[in-house]
């Protein structure tokens, strides 16, 4: 089998997630370079330990840069961490002023505030950056590669827990609203309000965007290993229960060579894993990879993969 439906003109992001070290990189830039054959791709990067410019051997940082030879192809490395600091830096009058009508902190207690993080606001800002290009429209597909399971895990829950955090902020502002009004009588929106619904609606955006099931898909990428399945299933309840589809599998590091002992040994290890996940995935188009005998790293190989995954 070989990936399908990623060409149709609708599909704009493409998440690939999975355990540590299955090959979510190598197939995200497999697809990215499928996919530019005839659409301008971006190959965006979530993972902090920069695999993307190793894997392409070529430098790649936190700006749109051309992939080497590929006429249609870019890629970003968007790390949280960076996506972050900008957010806070933009926005730190709004934070502060925030906490300093709606809290009895002391500056003191402010900063140390501003210090921590809001919880899941570094991953919805890589998200952001993500969407933000997917609105600007200057690319007409958008592949990310995530790091390992719990990052993708984060990076879907991450809408949920800032939208918690804005109610309880509106709370906050509610009461210092109330205040206001009674000694005032009236009270105008300022800033930190404009802040908070800007907030709300890139939530909204985020999460439009992911349960849209024709523009959004997220493939798993899976080795038939015990470990691997596990994290696959609990990736995909996550996926399921946040309405985010998933309907293809890539299966990868399968063993296809019998002509030496060990490789028979291996083969024969994988059958048992490769048998629970055709039953459990029934459903899925699942797509087998052979381990290559060389490491996936620069355009020759990755093109060898893409094949695989392309044509199956
Ligand atoms: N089919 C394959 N055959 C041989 N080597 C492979 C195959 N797929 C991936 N690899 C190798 O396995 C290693 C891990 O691959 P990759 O970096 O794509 O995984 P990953 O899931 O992105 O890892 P991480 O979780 O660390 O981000 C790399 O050295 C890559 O070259
Ligand atoms: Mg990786």
């Amino acid at each position: 089998m070989a990936l399908a439906g990623l060409q149709n003109n609708d599909l704009k992001l493409i998440i690939f997630g999975g355990k540590g070290g299955v090959g979510k990189t190598s197939c995200a830039i497999a697809t990215a370079l499928a996919l530019s054959e005839n659409f301008k791709t971006l190959l965006i990067s979530t993972d902090p330990a920069h695999s993307v410019s190793d894997c392409l051997e070529q430098q790649i940082g936190f700006k749109v840069t051309k992939v080497a030879g590929q006429a249609n192809l870019s890629a970003i490395e968007v790390v949280a961490d960076e996506a972050l600091a900008l957010f806070i830096k933009e926005h730190q009058a709004q934070l502060r002023k925030l906490l300093d009508t709606s809290t009895n902190l002391d500056n003191e207690d402010i900063e140390e505030m501003l210090s921590l993080s809001i919880p899941g606001i570094d991953e919805v800002m890589s998200f952001k950056t993500i969407i933000d290009f997917i609105e600007e429209g200057e690319f007409e597909k958008y592949v990310v590669d995530t790091a390992p399971t719990g990052h993708a895990l984060r990076l879907i829950s991450s809408p949920r827990l800032l939208d918690e955090w804005i109610k309880v902020a509106a709370r906050m502002r509610w009461k210092y609203r109330y205040m206001i009004t009674s000694f005032s009588g009236s009270y105008q929106q300022d800033e930190v309000d404009a802040f908070l619904l800007s907030l709300k609606k890139t939530v909204k955006r985020i999460e439009n965007i992911l349960r849209d099931q024709a523009r959004c898909e997220f493939i798993p990428v899976c080795i038939p290993e015990a470990m691997a399945i596990m994290e696959t299933s609990r990736l995909l309840t996550e996926l399921n229960s946040s309405d985010i589809i998933a309907k293809q599998i890539i299966l990868n590091n399968v063993m296809v060579s019998d002509g030496c002992e060990f490789c028979r040994r291996r083969k024969e290890g994988q059958l048992p894993y490769l048998q629970e996940i055709g039953t459990t995935y029934h459903n899925f188009n699942t797509v087998k990879v052979p381990v290559f005998a060389e490491e996936i790293k620069g355009l020759v190989t990755l093109q060898k993969l893409k094949s695989h995954l392309f044509t199956g």
